[in-house]
């Protein structure tokens, strides 16, 4: 498997696009599918996820055509004009990819199975199975709460569900397989999570309504063709901001970036810190808010992530847990048990590889304390990132800032979500990339 060497120093410097947001890819291109047209959804993701959310919706018998870089188009078949898939539908790594097309499966009028690769068949699946079997999907699971998922799809009951976690994912499977039930579906959630799926159905002509934290669908819309453009990742820009924030002389402009606002809490968790982090250009693109950033070297003071944070931040946490080392005070992350079912179990694997570079980190259940700059230098060493990939970028970061090179085992996991990443970060530090296998 391919490893990547990062040697440390240097500086950021430059303007970078980034890929199309990964979680708006995947909203944008299910209901592209259930949509009567065609879309076409530009600056579309290259992430792996994205990928696997395209082929699955190709063995539904969706037609997409990619047309010139990161564009596709995607003719929908409208909300009943899927077709029973002859294979299992593969999600591969992406947990967004199998619950949210469960929801979909759900109304269909037959039977189809979707699976993943190793890590995402060990995630929990009850969590979608619950729901979508109260509303009248037959589903079959491995010891009960492991994919493949067989689905048994029919006419669906609207329902009032409060999540028992937040997810966005699961409030989006039950949000989607809302359209296929008579009536208004309702989701509670416990704290705030991503909206996207509420905005991104409304850009289709869904009708739905959001108070508080409850958020009603009505069932059996005509959905319609769209042509959008998704906003950058916020999610992969985290990890060049952070190793902007890491290095002296840096100074990083990444361009039209997803805010979201139940997205972009990071930024006022790094401003907390000490981060010079500046926002500019503002603006509305099919109800999603996109900006500019700035972000330059700052010393950083650290600090706790815990409560309602956690679900607006939980994909950002491995950065966030790797700068710790690089603070004064240190970096606390807390309410964050989620982190033990994501690719990998995050809590673990960062201890691991942040002990391995010499960090002190203490692990608790539901989070972990990495403690800051007294308790001295990272050096480098040979880390694995467990095939995870926000695991892999973080570890990579903090390997700028640590003395002597590090090896990230098994790095093309990035691909899952910013395959550009290690060709942007050495393109920014003006260096080549250097990798080797083994
Ligand atoms: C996502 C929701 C989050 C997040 C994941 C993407 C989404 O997962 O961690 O990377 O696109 O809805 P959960 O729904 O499991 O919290």
């Amino acid at each position: 498997m391919a490893k990547k060497i990062i040697s440390p120093g240097g500086s950021l410097n430059g303007v970078v696009e980034l890929p199309g947001d990964k979680s708006i890819s995947h909203r944008y291109a299910i209901l592209a599918a259930l949509a009567e047209g065609r879309s076409t959804l530009a600056n579309y993701s290259t992430a792996a996820d994205c990928a696997s959310t395209l082929e699955c919706l190709r063995r539904l018998g969706v037609e997409i055509k990619s047309q010139g870089e990161r564009e596709l188009s995607i003719t929908g078949a409208g909300l009943s004009g899927l077709k029973s898939p002859r294979r299992a539908l593969d999600a591969g790594n992406s947990g967004s990819t199998m619950r949210m097309l469960a929801g979909v499966l759900a109304g269909q009028t037959f039977t189809s199975t979707i699976t993943g690769d190793s890590s995402l068949r060990r995630r929990p699946m009850r969590r979608v199975i619950e729901p979508l079997r109260e509303m009248g999907a037959e589903i079959k699971s491995r010891d009960g709460d492991l994919a493949p998922l067989e689905i048994r799809g029919g006419k669906l009951r609207a329902i009032d569900y409060a999540l028992p976690v937040p997810s966005a994912q699961v409030k989006s499977a039950i949000l989607l397989a809302g359209l296929y039930a008579d009536g208004v579906t309702t989701v509670r959630e416990p704290v705030r999570t991503r909206d996207h799926t509420e905005l991104a159905l409304r850009e289709f002509g869904a009708t739905v309504e959001t108070a508080k934290r409850e958020i009603r669908v009505e069932g059996r819309p005509k959905l319609g063709a769209r042509q959008l453009a998704v906003p950058g990742d916020l999610s992969a820009a985290i990890f060049l901001m952070g190793a902007a924030l890491l290095l002296p002389g840096s100074a990083l402009t990444l361009h039209n970036v997803g805010m979201n606002p139940t997205r972009a809490k990071v930024l006022d968790f790094l401003i907390s810190m000490g981060a010079a982090v500046h926002v500019a250009s503002v603006q509305s693109q099919n109800g999603e808010l996109l900006g500019d950033i700035n972000v330059g070297h700052a010393a950083l003071e650290g600090g706790t992530v815990s409560g309602e944070q956690v679900a607006e931040m939980i994909d950002e946490l491995p950065m966030i847990a790797a700068l710790g080392p690089f603070t004064e005070k240190g970096i606390e992350i807390r309410d964050a048990q989620e982190l033990r079912v994501k690719e990998s179990d995050r809590i673990a694997a960062l201890a691991d590889g942040l002990r391995r570079m010499g960090a002190q980190v203490e692990e608790f259940p539901d989070g972990l304390r990495v403690e800051g700059k007294s308790a001295g230098k990272l050096r480098g060493v040979k880390v694995d990132p467990k095939g995870d990939h926000r695991i892999a970028m973080a570890l990579a970061v903090a390997a700028l800032g640590a003395e002597g090179e590090t090896a990230i085992q098994d790095a093309g996991c990035v691909g899952v979500s910013f395959p550009e990443f290690f060709t942007t970060l050495e393109r920014l530090r003006g260096r080549a990339v250097k990798g080797s296998r083994g």
